[in-house]
């Protein structure tokens, strides 16, 4: 049976090869930070209230100006298209009948123009800023025509973080089958068939868009080399004009970034630190949270991302002064598992779980959530 997302997760390996898989479910080197994202959000109690109205909740959250069916959207997911075939259209199409928002990565399988083909609203895109601006320029431009409505500016990997999963499955970007490879793709024969019968398998954004780049051993070098480890808060300043739309900056988890974060006039930050696959003993994101709300609350929308694993968990960044969270993981192991049913059953337990954990504490609609229903205020 499928009641968690735990249960999701162990369903996931099964249906999708190893190094797939194990892309997804690894942080980086000792993983300390991956585990404390969850294991913080656990030590966080709530305080049950009794006898009070709880008829007629509601979940509903503007996120930037923009109003979702409640505070969850799905964090960028590079290769989700790896996990099931056009795995980021089908988790789009999940998110667009859920309400809420989907931001697809510039490392996605399925491109921009395929996502915007096979939805009706619009959804949001991630950047990474390359070495080659012309590159980033032009895909700002197509962020733009496909109507995007937000673009989210990641700001914590311009080095990559070593996660030692993926070395020892010898994973690269794009994946070189060799035999143990191939012998891992062989015994997931649903995940083959559906994978042949897509056009959608390497990474779309990229192919035929960067200079020089035609095929898949001119991408391997590309991306290795791509990443701009110069990357300042003036081209921050650069990318929010040239988009001229809603802006979110994501990675942030120190007060003094987060502070110059605000000054650059973006609409929200996101405390996250990548789901702890990139600085490995930095802390939980939500166990900096609080401070970080306390200094730019006021000024900038706030969201949360890593760790999140149920409705809980949502409640309880919600509580702590977060807007919006996203999922990563989680959403992930639903389209492994099943496709667009696997990533709408994750949010139907997600909102399930959130709705009455709400009711429990005693709160009704979810813009009332603050630090008063959580045991002691805070971790
Ligand atoms: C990511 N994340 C990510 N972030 C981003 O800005 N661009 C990307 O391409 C990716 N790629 C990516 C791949 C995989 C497999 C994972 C698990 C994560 C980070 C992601 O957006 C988000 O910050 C975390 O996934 C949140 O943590 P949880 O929910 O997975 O714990």
């Amino acid at each position: 049976m499928l009641l968690n997302i735990d249960d999701f997760k162990k369903k996931a390996r099964k249906r999708v090869p190893k190094l797939f898989f194990e892309y997804a479910d690894s942080g980086s080197w000792t993983q300390s930070t991956y585990r404390e994202n969850e294991a913080d959000f656990e030590k966080l109690k709530f305080v049950p209230r009794v006898l009070v109205d709880m008829a007629n909740r509601t979940l509903e959250t503007n996120i930037i100006g923009q109003k979702f069916s409640m505070p969850v959207g799905l964090a960028p997911v590079g290769m989700t298209g790896m996990q099931h075939a056009d795995g980021e259209i089908l988790a789009a199409q999940a998110a667009e009948e859920f309400g809420i928002p989907f931001t697809l990565s510039t490392m996605s399988i399925c491109s921009l123009e395929a996502v915007a083909e096979k939805t009706s609203r619009p959804f949001w895109f991630q950047l990474y800023v390359m070495r080659d601006r012309k590159f980033v320029e032009a895909l700002i431009e197509r962020a733009k025509a496909v109507n995007c409505s937000a673009l989210v500016l990641t700001l914590d990997l311009q080095i990559l973080g070593q996660r030692h999963k993926d070395i020892r499955n010898g994973l690269s970007a794009p994946p070189k089958f060799n035999m143990k490879h191939i012998w891992q793709v062989g015994s997931r024969p649903l995940w083959c068939l559906q994978m042949l019968a897509t056009k959608n398998r390497s990474f779309g954004n990229i192919i035929g868009h960067a200079t020089g780049i035609s095929d898949m051993s001119s991408l391997s070098s590309w991306t290795t080399q791509q990443f701009d480890p110069s990357l300042s808060w003036e081209d921050v300043t650069w990318i929010k004009k040239r988009w001229g739309g809603p802006l979110i900056l994501k990675g942030i988890m120190d007060k003094g970034d987060a502070l110059k974060a605000a000054k650059t006039g973006a609409d929200a930050i996101i405390v996250s630190n990548h789901g702890g696959r990139q600085l490995d003993g930095a802390p939980s994101s939500i166990s900096v949270l609080p401070e970080i709300v306390d200094s730019v609350g006021k000024h900038i929308e706030v969201h949360l991302d890593s760790g999140v694993r149920s409705g809980q968990d949502i409640l309880r960044a919600k509580a702590l002064g977060a807007t919006a969270t996203y999922i990563g993981r989680p959403y992930i192991y639903g389209l492994g598992v099943a496709g667009k049913k696997g990533v709408t059953k994750v949010l139907e337990i997600l909102r399930n779980e959130l709705d009455i954990t709400m009711a429990h504490c005693g709160k009704r609609d979810i813009n009332e959530v603050n630090r008063s229903i959580l045991y002691g205020g805070s971790l």
